[in-house]
């Protein structure tokens, strides 16, 4: 009898060498794109992403629920894409962290953790990249204390967390002076530059 991480193994090893034969067709819109392709009926959307579609951005971390590694955008919420089949992706908008750059420039979150050293290894970036651009769709100025709920699910061993969340508020700040039409001004930028 195999232990069960042996067996896991195996069968992820036959999975990824196309050798499984319950496939299944599977339709997806990620970074507004549409894709048809063909997974093992148990594979999870991370999966998917990782092992069919080349999207490597979301990280294979606990692979159960517990870092927020693999956190994407499902429908405007941030999702846990480990925990996630593929099937239930099917019909459902996915934003991962390779679409939330423009084609010409980062999202402001990403210049912002950029400014503010918010990411030191960058395992849990892509995660909570995700997880505070869903937030930052739904509340234009969320306050520190909402930002702290919105990444809760979201580990970091580098950063302590302080830079992240000033990060964020930074990007707020900018995408809530864009929504609003003012000029464009990023904490740390003009005259407020951030120590790091
Ligand atoms: S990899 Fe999904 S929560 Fe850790
Ligand atoms: S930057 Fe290393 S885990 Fe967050």
């Amino acid at each position: 009898m195999f232990p069960p991480a042996t067996v896991a193994r195996a069968r992820r090893a036959d999975d990824l060498s196309g050798m499984s034969t319950n496939v299944r067709i599977v339709r997806l819109r990620v970074n507004g794109d549409l894709h048809e392709v063909g997974v093992p009926a148990h594979f999870t959307l991370l999966e998917t992403l990782r092992y069919r579609l080349g999207l490597t951005g979301s990280k294979q971390g606990c692979d159960k629920g517990d870092c927020g590694a693999c956190t994407v955008i499902m429908d405007g919420v941030a999702t846990l894409s480990c925990l996630t089949p593929v099937w239930e992706a099917e019909g459902r908008d996915v934003v991962t962290v390779e679409g939330l750059a423009e084609p010409d420039a980062p999202h402001p979150l990403q210049d912002a953790f950029d400014r503010y050293g918010a990411a030191q290894c960058g395992f849990c970036t892509p995660g909570i990249l995700c997880s505070a651009a869903a937030l930052l769709a739904a509340e234009r100025r969320p306050s520190r204390e909402r930002i702290r709920e919105a990444l809760a699910g979201n580990l970091c061993r580098c950063t302590g967390y302080t830079k992240i969340y000033e990060a964020v508020e930074a990007a707020a700040a900018v995408l809530a002076e864009e929504a609003e039409g003012r000029p464009a001004h990023a904490p740390g930028t003009a005259g407020e530059e951030h120590d790091g």
